[in-house]
């Protein structure tokens, strides 16, 4: 998900290039803003951390772009993509290390394994909103 940050920044087409030019296949797409509601169910696992209720408020500061990336392993290689959280630790060539200074504005947030990606697709996605290469054969 690009967070509000990276849409604020005019950063979406970069970042979106990054995983294309990876040769990552798109699955899903949507821009919108998200529900305190939603926010709680994607994030439940940092609540009751400080940083829980700022960071909820934050993204709800204006539109997310919510994706879907498929490809072998695209879970670890969006992980690589991205960097850590914190962009002072991620190293240059990775969109954080590249092109972020703040651990709460750090432009994207990319689901930490498999398992969460199921949980997270769910959350934000209709199974009906995934064009299904797979499919397609
Ligand atoms: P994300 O990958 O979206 O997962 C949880 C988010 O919480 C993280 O990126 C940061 O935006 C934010 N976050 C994590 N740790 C901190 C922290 N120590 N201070 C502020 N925000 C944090």
């Amino acid at each position: 998900m690009i967070k509000p940050d990276g849409v604020q920044r005019g950063l979406v087409g970069k970042i979106i290039a990054r995983f294309e030019e990876k040769g990552l296949k798109l699955e899903a797409l949507k821009f919108l803003r998200p529900s305190e509601c939603l926010l709680h169910q994607h994030y439940a696992e940092h609540q009751g951390k400080s940083f829980f209720e700022p960071l909820v408020k934050y993204i709800q500061s204006g539109p997310v772009v919510p994706m879907v990336w498929q490809g072998p392993d695209a879970v670890k290689i969006a992980r690589t993509l991205i960097g850590s959280t914190n962009p002072s630790q991620s190293p240059p060539g990775t969109i954080r290390g590249d092109m972020a200074v703040q651990t709460q504005k750090n432009l994207i947030h990319g689901s930490d394994s498999v398992t969460s990606a199921e949980r997270e697709i769910d959350l934000w996605f209709d199974n009906k909103e995934l064009i299904g290469w797979d499919r397609d054969g």
